[in-house]
């Protein structure tokens, strides 16, 4: 059975841990709660153990019978450790190194994926120290479920309220998922936009946020796959054990792309990558009396066209931001540079796509036919899209 460590630090939302520890016990997971000595203060530990089923760990220093290192044993059996509802305070411990109780001494010792669900009034979870550590545990490749707007217990609306349980089990899980469906392959993925330079100060660019590339490149990792992600700027922390090329311009990612293609099994191009670019791009920047009606723009290289000639057995899969007959546009496409699969997203939608956690796409197949999701969190679409790309793998290779 699966064991998962849930980390209880005191916040007033601690009260949904329960509900996280029955959730994650539906779907077959054995729970060892830790709580922090504040958060047994706020809610016995009785009512965790008679919930999971097992002695809650506070704090071993004055349980004087046990002379086992708890922390470390405890670390080798958890595929998982969640702190939920996590505090500015625990967050602060793990993202400084300090280990000064049980659970900040267990998160060093783990190596297992950690994902942490913050809860905290508003002020206190956009403060820049908060946000700092944030940042530094995302860079160490800490997983998190964002805190959600509304109401908090401080009586006021805001950022900070801890995100529903089954969001927190949902995504747990997802970091557990053993499939090795992609071991042994290689996959491709670029994303992002790029920026065509006028002058080092100008640029031509676009909306694309690079995270739809992104959770799409954690999604082939967690099913076993090498990837190599090329990407454009973006303000995103990169999964730590995917090799990272990060390029400009469009002819950047040409260069890149060409270079890793032969590895390749699977191509994933989900980058914005410009179709325009300046004729000329000056080293210095041109006064801005120079530029009047002086600008041409012309054509950048179509990548996908050409990695459609090449491709061979591989897979090849694009996207299309489309603003009119989505599918119809995205499947010229899909024929005009020989992919197996196109992604369409409709940009014109609300709440979806360009710089927003949820997408509603229309996977489209060489044959024509589609299948239109529902809205979803961009993390559930790169499932969806994974899982399609298996099948064409599957079919591939006989
Ligand atoms: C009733 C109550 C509710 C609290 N709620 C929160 C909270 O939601 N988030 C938070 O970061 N701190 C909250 N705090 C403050 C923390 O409990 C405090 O920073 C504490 O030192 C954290 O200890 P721990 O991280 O070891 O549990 C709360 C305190 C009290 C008394």
């Amino acid at each position: 059975m699966t064991l998962i460590a849930l980390g209880v630090s005191s916040s007033v939302s601690i009260y949904k841990s329960c509900e996280i520890i029955r959730r994650l016990q539906d779907r077959k997971v054995q729970v060892q709660v830790i709580m922090t000595r504040n958060a047994s203060r706020l809610i016995s530990p009785l009512l965790f153990s008679a919930l999971s089923g097992q002695e809650v760990i506070v704090d071993p220093f004055e349980d004087k019978q046990s002379a086992k290192i708890a922390h470390v044993a405890l670390a080798k059996d958890i595929s998982l450790l969640v702190v939920a509802p996590a505090t500015a305070n625990i967050i602060g411990k793990f993202a400084g190194g300090i280990a000064d109780d049980f659970l900040s001494t267990f998160y060093t010792a783990v190596k297992c994926p950690v994902l942490i669900a913050p809860a905290m009034n508003e002020a206190m979870y956009l403060h820049r120290q908060t946000q700092q550590n944030i940042r530094k545990l995302k860079e160490l490749g800490v997983k998190f479920v964002e805190p959600e707007a509304g109401y908090l217990a401080c009586k006021e609306t805001g950022w900070g309220r801890l995100a529903p349980p089954d969001k927190i089990v949902e995504e747990g899980l997802r970091l557990i998922q053993k499939s090795q469906s992609f071991k042994g392959q290689t996959v491709l993925v670029t994303a992002g936009p790029t920026r065509e330079f006028l002058d080092p100060v100008r640029f031509i660019t676009n909306r694309s946020t690079g995270k739809m590339g992104y959770e799409l490149a954690e999604e082939a990792l967690r099913r076993g796959a090498e990837v190599i992600l090329v990407s454009g700027p973006t303000h995103l922390f990169p999964p730590p054990d995917a090799k990272l090329r990060k390029v400009q311009t469009a002819e950047d990612m040409k260069k890149e792309v060409l270079e890793h293609f032969s590895k390749a099994d699977v191509v994933i191009m989900t980058a914005a990558v410009s179709d325009f670019k300046f004729e000329e791009s000056a080293s210095g920047k041109i006064k801005k009396e120079k530029l009047g009606g002086n600008i041409k723009i012309v054509p950048t290289p179509d990548v996908l066209k050409e990695l459609g000639r090449k491709k061979g057995q591989k897979v090849l899969v694009g996207f299309a931001a489309e603003t009119e007959k989505v599918v119809d546009n995205a499947l010229k496409k899909l024929k005009d540079k020989n992919l197996d699969l196109i992604i369409a997203n409709d940009v014109t939608a609300e709440g979806v796509g360009f710089e927003s956690n949820f997408n509603q796409v229309s996977v489209v197949f060489p044959d024509g036919k589609s299948v239109q999701t529902e809205k979803m969190t961009k993390v559930e679409i790169s499932q969806v899209i994974m899982n399609k790309i298996e099948e064409i793998v599957g079919k591939k290779s006989g």
